[in-house]
């Protein structure tokens, strides 16, 4: 017998089963700094620490989640967190006719990603690298919205006018800002960060670079 066969063997093997996850690893989605994307909005309750374990303050100024595989992980933290992206509204695709906002309706703000909107049947958060989302997106930005930070009027709301409140899922136009210069809360110390609870948190103020969060679910062979 060849001495140490065996523990090469059992290296194999431990590597086999190291690798894994790695296999089992989702197809993320690689998109670009700039491009369309669809944007619901959710309910998120004020100083509510979300997916990525940004601070409660983070919640007093913009902020969204991000569809599963262009944020990068199925649960926690993952690519996205903390990016910050200025998005304006291009038209609203799910109203019956498809509405257009006049060009000074057509709204921007600029979010932080804070929070994960799972993948899950038809949604707008589940496209896949292979299969947009029924708006033809690869990108879903669910707005926290009603939101102390963005004003009502974000929304074309004139219910005289166009005939609705709410005009249901936009087609938006994104660009990837910086935090610290464009987002609002960028000069908050406060709003900045994650939490300081040692947790499963991350959420780099500016991300760039090597400065952006691992994929919490790759890193622990979560589906
Ligand atoms: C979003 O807007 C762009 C630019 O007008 C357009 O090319 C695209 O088809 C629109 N997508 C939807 C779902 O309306
Ligand atoms: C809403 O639209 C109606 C009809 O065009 C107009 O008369 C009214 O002034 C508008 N209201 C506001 C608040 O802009
Ligand atoms: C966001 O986009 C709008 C529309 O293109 C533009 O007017 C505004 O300057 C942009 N804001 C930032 C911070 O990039």
């Amino acid at each position: 017998m060849i001495p140490g066969s065996q523990s090469i063997y059992w290296s194999a093997l431990a590597w086999a089963l190291l690798s894994l996850p790695l296999a089992l690893a989702a197809d993320w989605i690689d998109y670009p700094s700039s491009g369309y994307a669809t944007m619901t909005h959710y309910t998120l309750p004020e100083n509510f620490v979300a997916a990525c374990g940004c601070t409660a303050d983070s919640t007093h100024y913009p902020t969204a989640a991000m569809s599963q595989m262009a944020y990068g992980s199925s649960t926690a933290y993952g690519p996205g967190c903390g990016r910050c992206f200025n998005i304006t509204l291009a038209d609203a695709f799910t109203s019956n006719p498809k509405f257009y906002p006049p060009e000074d309706e057509r709204s921007s703000v600029v979010i932080k990603v804070t929070d994960l909107c799972p993948l899950g049947g038809n949604g707008w958060c589940s496209a896949t690298a292979n299969k947009p989302n029924a708006g033809g997106a690869y990108i879903n930005f669910d707005l926290a919205w009603p939101s102390s930070s963005i004003p009502d009027s974000f929304f074309p709301s004139n219910v005289t006018l166009y005939g609705f409140t709410d005009f249901g899922v936009w087609n938006v136009s994104y660009q990837e800002v910086d935090c610290v210069q464009d987002w609002e809360g960028g000069k908050s110390a406060a709003a900045l960060g994650s939490v300081p609870n040692g947790g499963s948190v991350c959420c780099p103020a500016n991300p760039s670079g090597n400065d952006t969060c691992p994929s919490f679910s790759d890193a622990h062979g979560i589906p």
